[in-house]
């Protein structure tokens, strides 16, 4: 397994057999099931898998948040290895951003619904670093998770509207046994909180239920969900939204299909998930 800081290492094992197919996996490290199930895929799906590991300080707006991110780099590599992962590129933020950057790549609209109106300059954030990635490795195939919905939606966009030569695979959000989506911030919990924070799940889960029981007023289903993480005690929601689940517009009634989100935090830790749901 390759393992490099350097761009041109990356590029130069990337092109030595022009003919092979690559799948890509960026991640910020403390690799978990969620992420290796994205890693597997795409070692299923191509020839070679190459993953990144940067936490990009440009993707956070706040600093403790950034300091505080967990990393076990020695401890992920060896998880790639094990899975037979070709490429890791783990470069120093001075790669990414060297002296006199100053390009940037932002969305108008959708970056600034949901965890962009909650994270200010989030998703500029992301979007220069994956766009910078894509350039970097010049993948086939790029594998994101449903967990995070709206950079999901949003990379999809912004290889639409910017013609990147790449396919973005969707791959569905890997949970705990309680139902708790697996995140690198988990490990910032306690086991008490990480045992109450299944109640983000089982807020996700009493929507569809109340939808499913012909429920279409949205702040009926968000004041439900509001309560039940409420009762809970330890948690702190910072927003529940139901929005259309690709303009993410949100409707006083629901239809169509539709994308039920939270943000929630257990002390500084901020936890978010999600669910996709078709009324009929
Ligand atoms: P990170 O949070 O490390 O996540 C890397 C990828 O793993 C993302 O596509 C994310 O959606 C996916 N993922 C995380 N938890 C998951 C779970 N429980 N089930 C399925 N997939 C999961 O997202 C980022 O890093 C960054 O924003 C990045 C895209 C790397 C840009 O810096």
């Amino acid at each position: 397994m390759l393992v490099t800081k350097e761009i041109s290492k990356i590029r130069a094992e990337r092109w030595r057999e022009p003919g092979k197919t690559w799948g890509f996996v960026p991640t910020m490290g403390m690799l978990h099931e969620g992420h290796l199930s994205l890693v597997k895929r795409a070692l299923q799906e191509n020839d070679g898998c190459i993953v990144s590991i940067f936490v990009n300080p440009a993707q956070f707006n706040n600093s403790t948040d950034f300091s505080n991110y967990p990393k076990d780099l020695e401890k992920d590599l060896s998880l790639l290895e094990n899975l037979g992962v070709e490429m890791v590129f783990t470069p120093d933020k001075e790669v990414i951003y060297p002296a006199n950057f100053s390009s940037k790549i932002s969305l108008e609209g959708l970056a600034g619904k949901l965890e962009g109106a909650a994270r200010p300059g989030h998703f500029d954030g992301v979007t220069t670093v994956v766009g910078k990635f894509f350039n970097i490795t010049q993948p086939h195939k790029a594998y994101f998770g449903q967990k995070d919905a709206q950079q999901l939606l949003i990379i999809k966009k912004m290889v639409r509207d910017l013609n990147f030569n790449v396919e973005v695979i969707r791959c569905p959000t890997f949970r705990e046994e309680n139902g708790l989506a697996m995140s690198s911030r988990n490990t910032l919990l306690t086991p008490e909180q990480k045992e109450k924070a299944a109640i983000l799940y089982q807020s996700l889960q009493l929507a569809k239920e109340m939808i499913a029981a012909g429920e279409r007023e949205t702040a009926k289903v968000i004041d439900a969900m509001t309560e039940l993480i409420n009762r809970e005690g330890m948690a702190q929601v910072d927003y529940i939204s139901i929005n259309d689940r690709e303009t993410l517009e949100e409707f006083p009634t629901l239809q169509g299909k539709i994308l039920i989100s939270l943000a929630v935090f257990f002390d500084q830790v901020r936890l978010i998930d999600n669910v996709i749901h078709q009324i009929e």
